[in-house]
């Protein structure tokens, strides 16, 4: 669905909209007149439910030439290989994670307990897949008329990444499982979910002038995204812990 010019939510599960795999994160797709991008992948379930969701925009899925991912884990990430092998799209993933969508393991961000909690099928398998470009963060990439900033923002995962990008004055934050609506952060029970980590990164999503913010999850926001980041900071600067998410 169109949700806002330029950007459409092509998948999205349980935590959202239901228009795709119920363990899909939102999918978000960038138009582009040089070729549009995708924002996150999917698990891995049901990906032509997504290929589907692109074709009813009147959109082209072979248009589609880039796919940056905030990090990696499967609902974000579990479709990178299909839809590489698909489309034949450009992967851009966090340097500090692209080793985890080489050759992820159950227990390497707490798979093994998502499937106990019944988040993911029991014998569900990490499609592994080889990146085409590793990300640092601070990297500017053109997507056509869209101005592409990479921002490393670990805490939810050791390379959560945020992509801030401009387009005729509009400042949109795809945010990934870091901050969500209400900016409420993304802990979790799992190796690379690190609070010291998310203190020093969520200072980088200070004074950005965000209006759109498009997470990984849950309810977006087409105007006053930088609102809902400050709650975070500000829950940040006490002795408690943060509101979580889930
Ligand atoms: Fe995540």
């Amino acid at each position: 669905m169109k949700i806002n010019e330029g950007i459409y939510l092509v998948g999205s599960g349980g935590a959202g909209c239901m228009i795709s795999n119920s363990v899909d994160c939102h999918v978000y797709l960038i138009e582009s007149s040089e070729g549009h991008a995708l924002i996150d992948a999917g698990v891995g379930l049901e990906v032509e439910r997504v290929i589907d969701n692109i074709k009813k925009e009147g959109l082209d899925p072979q248009d589609i030439n880039h796919l940056f991912l905030t990090h990696t884990h499967a609902d974000h990430a579990g479709s990178t290989k299909a839809l590489k092998d698909m489309l034949g799209l450009k992967v851009y993933v966090s340097k500090a994670e692209a080793h985890l969508l080489r050759s992820s393991d159950l227990m390497d961000q707490g798979l093994d307990v998502a499937i106990i909690d019944g988040i993911y099928p029991q014998g569900y398998k990490f499609p592994n897949c080889e990146p085409d470009v590793e990300l640092n963060g601070g990297e500017t990439i053109n997507i056509g008329e869209w101005e592409l900033t990479t921002i490393h923002t670990p805490g939810h995962s050791k390379g959560s990444i945020c992509y801030l990008l401009k387009r005729d004055g509009r400042v949109v934050l795809f945010s990934g499982d870091v901050v969500v609506h209400g900016g409420k952060l993304m802990f979790l029970n799992c190796e690379g979910s690190v609070m010291k980590d998310m203190r020093e990164s969520m200072p980088k999503l200070a004074n950005l002038g965000i209006e759109e913010l498009y997470p990984g999850h849950g309810c977006f926001l087409c105007a006053g995204g930088q609102e809902h980041v400050n709650n975070a900071l500000e829950a940040l600067k006490h002795l408690t812990p943060p509101p979580n998410a889930f």
